[in-house]
């Protein structure tokens, strides 16, 4: 489902991904680690469709991922809701009046009725327990808080694959529990999860598969 071949990106003056071949099926839960810097953020952004490699090829489904092919608008929006994408900082992704509208944003963008959109919103409220949250401008919500209000806003998409930045960072225990729940149970209804985390046993609860990015930006599928 998701092919990287031979795959290059360097910042201004930075190289971050070297050479990175990586192939991800449908379904797979794979675990990124490494350590400070090497790329793995930059990975992420880079299937995402944030950024585009430098030198190599990027599949997703068989159709090539890059700055043209993504100037179609409506294949750009088919590959964007295919894609969930968790930003490691949250305050980048809020930007509504309040958390409702928040979540619904991304359903309204996708031009389902309205229905649809209501009943999406009021199910990942209520997976996340932020009900009480719904009329608050997430700029004023605490880290948690605005944490649960991104991940509610990524789900309402449905997305196909779910991409994660160090998803339990600073999340108290409680919350942390309630999401490692939700990714195993998003895993085990056939969704494609890639995760990067320092958590040794958010890795084990979640990976299938694991990779390691070394400090010369490469990756190593274990
Ligand atoms: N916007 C940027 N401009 C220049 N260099 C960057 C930028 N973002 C990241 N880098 C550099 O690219 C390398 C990889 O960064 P990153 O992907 O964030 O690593 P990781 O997520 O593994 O900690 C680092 O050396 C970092 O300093
Ligand atoms: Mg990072």
């Amino acid at each position: 489902m998701i092919d990287l071949q031979k795959v290059c990106y360097a910042y201004e003056h930075e190289v971050a991904l070297r050479y990175i071949d990586l192939h991800i099926e449908k379904g797979d839960s794979l675990v990124i680690q490494g350590p400070n810097g090497c790329g793995k953020s930059t990975l992420i952004k880079l299937l995402n469709g944030i950024i585009f490699p430098s030198e190599g090829s990027y599949f997703y489904k068989d159709h090539e991922i890059s700055e043209k092919t993504l100037k179609d608008r409506q294949f750009a929006k088919w590959f964007h809701q295919q894609m969930g994408y968790v930003f490691q900082n949250a305050d980048t992704q809020l930007f509504c009046g309040s958390a409702e509208e928040e979540i619904a944003f991304g359903p309204i963008q996708m031009g389902l009725p309205e229905a649809e959109i209501r009943q999406r919103t009021e199910d990942c409220l209520r997976l996340f327990g932020i009900e009480k949250l719904r009329e608050r401008p997430p700029y004023h919500l605490s880290g948690g808080e605005k944490r649960k209000v991104s991940l509610a806003c990524i789900l309402s998409l449905n997305p196909e694959v779910l991409i994660l930045d160090e998803p339990l960072a600073g999340l108290d225990e409680k919350t942390q529990d309630m999401l490692t729940e939700f990714l195993q149970d998003f895993h085990k209804a056939g969704k494609t999860l890639i995760t990067i985390t320092h958590n040794r046993q958010l890795a084990e609860k979640l990976g299938k598969r694991f990779a390691v990015m070394n400090e010369d930006h490469e990756l190593e599928t274990l």
